[in-house]
């Protein structure tokens, strides 16, 4: 569709969300309001996007980063007067699809089929429009005798019998660009609020007798816009409803879809069973087969086929096929787990990796540490890898044995198939094959000695 641009207008401040940040930056279901937009367009075939910016631009920009184009308006004078400011930037094309940057819920689907119909149909203009049980705050759609569309009238400009009108305006239109440029030079601040409505160049095609087309949403779901905190709440459930009904017909089971929060760009194997209480976010891919919850967070990892991750949290890892993880695990950032490991309770891993067939099961701290293959790490390792002032590495080879209560003083090495000797402080290399025991010699003394001591104690 490449004589079709989208233009979305994200200018506003959004005053009603009394908040620092600009509107469209608010994030549900791992995407920031005006990123679901821009993938919906995308979704419906539309590959150039211009974003109208203009409070808190820089941080939108920063946001979204340089694969769309922006343009500017300095003061927000109303949406058609933004709409304007992308005039240049779109170039020759023949047809501008308007969205704003506050409807995060508009299907892929709706937008080509508004695109379709406005084509078809050959029209000056289309409208999204909606039919709601409360339309409160949104344009009315005003058609005439012959149910022609003639107009949009502001809820602040509409008299009562307007105001009773039930189909109102999305926000969304497909304009052809030959009359819609001309269109907003004509329009007139002349409203209760003094801005330059785009709303107003429906009115404009009409008096001109350009044909002025509506489509219906199908789903009034679809069409809200977020506007406050509470309407953020409300489209982020709408939106957590719809990832979790789509992995579960795509064969994942999800034992409570109401208390499991998946964000729309994690993707998800079949036959993968999700427990209440989990959190999956951002870039995270699980194969099929796996277990994870309950109460488990993962963010940006992956997850190979089979594994089983309980009441955990891992940011940036990951986790091999047909490994156990927890409970009470924390993977933090550059975890490696290869195939079939075993991480237990209460084990911290910081930039680790871990070798296939290996196990951390309990109580242990692995920081900036390659582990070999077949490895077992006995309960309250430690790797002191902080000097105070730089982290050091530590590596422990294929087969070796770290007894319970070992501290591994970094920089230090372990060799294949060593052995560690349980309450160790290891500071030097342990060669291959060899056994290290580098703890205080136990001393037994008499009982009997113990107690006559006492006993003159108590005469004293
Ligand atoms: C607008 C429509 C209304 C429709 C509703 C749907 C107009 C005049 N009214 O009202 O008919 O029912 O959307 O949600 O268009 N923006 C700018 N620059 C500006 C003003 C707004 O970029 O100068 C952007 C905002 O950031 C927002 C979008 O345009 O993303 C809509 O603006 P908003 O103020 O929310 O319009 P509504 O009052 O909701
Ligand atoms: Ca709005």
């Amino acid at each position: 569709m490449s004589d079709t641009v989208a233009v979305i207008l994200a200018a506003g401040q959004g005053k009603r969300m009394h908040s620092r940040r600009p509107k469209v930056l608010h994030r549900i279901a791992g995407r920031c309001l005006v990123e679901h937009v821009l993938a919906a367009a995308g979704e419906a075939g539309i590959e150039k996007q211009i974003i109208v910016i203009g409070h808190g631009a820089e941080e939108v920009r920063e946001a979204l980063g340089p694969k769309y184009t922006y343009v500017l308006q300095e003061k927000q004078l109303g949406t058609g007067h933004a709409l304007a400011r992308a005039r240049e930037a779109a170039g020759t094309a023949a047809t501008v699809l308007v969205l704003c940057g506050d409807t995060p819920l508009l299907r892929p689907a709706t937008l080509a089929r508004l695109l379709r119909e406005h084509q078809d149909r050959q029209a000056a203009v289309t409208i999204l429009t909606a039919v709601v049980d409360d339309p409160t705050g949104y344009g009315r759609i005003i058609r005439d005798g012959q149910g022609m569309v003639t107009g949009i009238v502001e809820e602040r400009d509409a008299n009562p019998v307007e105001k009773a009108i039930r189909e109102i305006n999305t926000g969304t239109y497909c304009f052809k660009a030959a009359h819609l440029w001309s269109f907003l030079e004509q329009l007139q601040p002349d409203n209760d609020q003094g801005e330059y409505y785009l709303t107003d160049v429906v009115g404009l095609a009409c008096r001109e007798n350009l044909p002025v087309q509506a489509v219906a949403a199908g789903d009034p779901e679809e069409i809200l816009g977020v506007n406050d905190r509470a309407q953020l709440a409300i489209a982020g459930a709408i939106l957590r409803r719809r990832v979790n009904m789509a992995l579960m017909q795509g064969g994942v089971t999800i034992i409570d879809p109401e208390t499991t929060y998946i964000d729309a760009t994690v993707r998800i194997g079949p036959d993968t069973v999700i427990y209440p209480g989990t959190f999956l976010e951002g870039h995270t891919i699980i194969d099929e087969g796996c277990s994870l919850g309950p109460g488990t967070t993962l963010r940006d990892c992956q997850v190979g086929k089979g594994s089983h991750v309980i009441h955990t949290v891992a940011l940036e890892s990951k986790i091999g096929p047909g490994c156990q993880v927890g409970p009470f695990a924390y993977l933090r950032p550059g975890t490696v787990l290869d195939a079939r490991v075993k991480v237990g309770d209460f084990v911290e891993i910081k930039a680790s990796r871990i070798g296939a067939d290996s196990k951390v099961p309990h109580l242990t701290y692995l920081g900036d540490t390659t582990v070999g293959t077949g490895v077992n790490i006995g309960a309250g390792t430690i790797t002191c890898n902080y000097d105070g002032e730089k982290k050091w590495p530590t590596v422990i080879e294929d087969g070796a044995f770290i007894g319970s209560n070992s501290n591994l003083v970094a920089p230090v090495r372990v060799g294949a198939g060593a052995l560690v000797g349980a309450g160790s402080t290891i500071t030097e290399d342990v060669p291959a094959g060899s056994m290290a025991l580098a703890r205080g010699r136990q001393v037994n003394l008499s009982r009997r000695s113990k107690k006559s001591s006492e006993k003159r104690q108590e005469k004293g």
